[in-house]
């Protein structure tokens, strides 16, 4: 029987190639991985590595991040039709609209969108640096696309700026709702409540700790609390299980599984690189603009 893992190694070696893994993904696929993280530090990954082939690990937005970031480079998505919804929920056509309402107004696209939304607005973001970012703008005036929830947590922490917010959502992280968040604290109550800002306003408000999915490891490695409970993707509590043995960690809710970042296997990253499928490409007049909007993000950090 083929040794997959072993063949993944060979093959990576023979094309120059380097893995890279979300935080959500299964752990077969992150064990195969040479970098693990969140869209934030996987993107500067990609914008510096100095392979000839990214495989990445993840959903379509984060592949095609690092193609633009890294056009030179051969970029492979393992799992062809793993979208993000959220991502999908703006179109280039909508984003131009909006702007015609509110002219002269910036931009923010969240990183979870397409090259074309990206081409059309002024910077992006992650959920790593979106309030830093905002912050960056002069401008009391913003359109934020497509996380209203995010778009709702940056506003409620920079009271001074009016942000014109995309209706989008993550259908994952939105299906949690605030009665289920009580009550599973109420079985844990001496568990730290760590939450991603793609949860509803109501459900973010319950939190002690809101952020990125590498903010909420870095938390939990640090914090003096014993118990946590995650309220992101279960790929962030089967990685603090592992990683930190003596902490006891509770997932908010059985709903948080994103079947896009799940369709990867270890036979997928294994096909990937034997038959350098499926390749990432995007138009060069869209890359161009998108690459600026993505530029100005990493210069801001
Ligand atoms: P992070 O940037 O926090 O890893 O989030 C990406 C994402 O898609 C969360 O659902
Ligand atoms: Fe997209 Fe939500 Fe999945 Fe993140 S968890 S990739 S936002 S669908």
């Amino acid at each position: 029987m083929l040794n997959l893992k072993a063949e993944i190694q060979r093959l990576k070696k023979e094309a120059n190639a380097v893995i890279l893994a979300h935080n959500y993904q299964l752990e077969e696929v992150q064990e195969v991985s040479d970098f693990i993280g969140d869209s934030f530090y996987l993107s500067k990954i990609a914008a510096t590595t100095k392979h000839d082939v990214i495989v990445f690990c993840g959903v379509h937005f984060m592949a095609e991040t690092a193609k633009l970031l890294s056009p030179e480079k051969v970029v492979l998505l393992p799992e062809k039709d793993a979208g993000c919804p959220m991502a999908d929920m703006v179109t280039a056509d909508g984003l131009r609209k909006l702007k015609l309402e509110h002219p002269g107004v910036p931009v923010v696209c969240y990183v979870n969108s397409s090259a074309e939304v990206k081409s059309e607005s002024d910077i992006c973001c992650t959920s790593s640096n979106a309030v830093n970012i905002v912050v960056s703008l002069d401008s009391e005036k913003v359109i934020f696309v497509p996380d209203e929830h995010l778009g709702d947590y940056i506003a409620k922490k920079i009271p001074d700026k009016q942000l014109i917010l995309w209706k989008g959502h993550c259908i994952t992280h939105a299906k949690v709702k605030p009665e289920e968040v009580k009550k599973i604290r109420q079985l844990h109550p001496d568990a730290e409540l760590l939450i991603h800002p793609e949860c509803s306003p109501e459900v973010v408000k319950l939190g002690d700790f809101v952020g990125s999915t590498s903010d909420i490891i870095r938390h939990a490695e640090q914090s003096d609390a014993k118990s946590f409970i995650i309220g992101t993707e279960i790929g962030v509590v089967s990685t603090l299980k592992a990683s930190l043995p003596n902490k006891k960690f509770y997932l908010m809710h059985p709903g948080l599984v994103c079947p896009n970042m799940k369709k990867t296997r270890v036979q997928s990253v294994y096909e990937a690189l034997r038959d350098h499928k499926y390749e990432i490409n995007v138009a060069e007049d869209i890359a161009l603009k998108a690459r600026n909007t993505l530029q100005r993000m990493l210069e801001i950090g």
